[in-house]
């Protein structure tokens, strides 16, 4: 390649840029210009530039309006950063929209034990993986966080396909080896650990600096590991400051109930898993929906971020109604997870959705003291939010200068107005906004792009 290569490897757009400024307030910025260096960093974002004085601006990048790294967008269509699938289970792929009308235990049992234990097989893993992430970017998912099987080899495979696709994630094998059936459970504390540690160590071979893959600590639910699992997995967290933790949280009636049966010294889950040092700030918590001032504050006071997930909280046998608007009121980290295949859904607009929905159903039992998600809101949650849930605020979430280009090029007109997305005329900017967020889907996400490479 010639020296000057490198400078013509910039990237810059020109249009309407949208993204979160804190949970309730959006920056729409008109006549935006955003510039992204050749190693996926925003070098430059400027607002209210005329299209005149483009070129000036894009000189010293070796840019000018007619390079094809240059993109002009046009009313309808706006880049904002890529959504954050905070709490993804990847083998469950091939059971979206099963299982309905069956609690936790019956539907683990049931529903999800037998397509996870598939993973047994690399061949299927490897099929279905590709599947599987393939179908989150195309959705606009820049990040996910995964729980993979309980296999070794098959969650490597995640790990790889994600790396080989260009998504950002957590990858975590499941640790589970009690209250599951003797096909699909670990076969003792040791061989859990070990194959975890194993992972772990697969994992920072392939992506050393954690550009895009990162292992995370995955113990399905404390239903399913027993104390050694659990300390163990605690001892490697306080080893590796840099690994995260995933786990589920207070999700159901029944879950807590057999919790509390098998841990009867611990009255709660907040002073379960904290025992065990599994709760501090990068911790992810999946659903957090029976929650009282103890567990909150706990959660709140060690910086755990939670995984909203409303569309399996309301389609599964089960229907709960997490208290999003106390999270927001005291700043807390939280952000969106599909929980596909815990819901129908594999879609984080989807989620958004089903957020407001389930919002609504809240102010209801609140008597109209917690207000439902503002449409600012469900986007916050589903970016910067769920960037502040992965310990990722200071690297993506935002177009601010310094992070990274993780970002979905919308089109709402055309070929990409699907069949819902519909502007007028008269639509101004945050009318075509809303209108995305209430009515877009995948066929509105042109473009996907981590870490300023084009991944759809
Ligand atoms: N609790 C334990 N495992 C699971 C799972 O796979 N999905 C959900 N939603 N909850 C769980
Ligand atoms: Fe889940």
């Amino acid at each position: 390649t010639s020296p000057n290569a490198s400078t013509t490897d910039f990237r810059a757009f020109h249009g309407t840029l949208i993204h979160s400024v804190t949970s309730a307030e959006i920056d729409i910025i008109e006549n935006g210009l955003l510039v992204i260096a050749p190693n996926g960093k925003i070098v430059k974002l400027e607002k209210g530039i005329a299209q005149g004085d483009v070129n000036d601006q894009l000189s010293e990048y070796g840019l000018t309006a007619d390079s094809p790294s240059f993109t002009s967008l046009p009313r309808g269509e706006f880049l904002i950063p890529g959504f954050i699938d905070t709490h993804n289970h990847a083998p469950q792929w091939t059971q979206r929209g099963l299982g309905r009308g069956k609690v936790i235990m019956e539907w683990l049992n049931k529903t999800t034990f037998p397509h996870e234990a598939r993973f047994a097989d690399p061949e299927y893993a490897q099929k279905t993986y590709g599947l599987c992430v393939g179908g989150f970017i195309k959705q606009g998912v820049t990040t996910a966080s995964y729980y993979g099987s309980l296999h070794g080899e098959a969650t490597k495979i995640l790990a790889k396909v994600c790396r080989e696709k260009g998504q950002r994630a957590f990858v975590g094998k499941c640790n589970m080896n009690q209250s599951s059936p003797d096909y699909y459970k670990d076969a003792s504390a040791e061989e859990s650990l070990s194959v975890t540690e194993d992972f772990i160590a697969y994992v920072r071979k392939l992506d050393p600096t954690s550009e895009l893959v990162t292992a995370i600590l995955t113990p399905r639910f404390a239903v399913a590991c027993d104390r050694d699992v659990l300390g163990g997995l605690g001892k490697i967290a306080s080893k590796n400051p840099d690994i995260p933790i995933q786990t589920h949280f207070n999700e159901t009636i029944q879950e807590m109930e057999i919790t509390k049966s098998l841990f009867p010294e611990f009255d709660n889950e907040s002073d379960l898993y904290e025992h065990f040092g599994l709760l501090n700030s990068r911790s992810i918590l999946a659903h957090c929906i029976y929650m009282d001032e103890y567990d909150t504050g706990r959660l709140e006071t060690l910086e755990c971020g939670v995984a909203h997930c409303p569309v399996s909280n309301t389609t599964s046998g089960n229907f709960g109604v997490a208290p999003i608007r106390e999270y927001l009121r005291r700043d807390m980290k939280v952000g969106l997870g599909t929980d596909s295949g815990g819901g129908y859904s594999s879609s984080i607009i989807d989620a958004m959705r089903q957020a407001f929905v389930v919002s609504k159903a809240r102010e209801l039992n609140t008597n109209g003291e917690d207000k439902p998600l503002s449409i600012n809101e469900m986007f916050y949650l589903a970016t910067l939010g769920g960037a502040r849930v992965c310990c990722l605020d200071d690297k993506i979430g935002t177009f601010a200068v310094g992070k990274d280009f993780d970002a979905l090029e919308i089109k709402t007109m055309g070929e990409h107005s699907g069949i819902i997305t519909y502007v007028e005329d008269y639509d101004t900017t945050e009318d075509i906004f809303e209108k995305f967020v209430m009515s877009g889907d995948d066929r509105n996400i042109a473009r996907v792009f981590v870490k300023g490479r084009s991944i759809k």
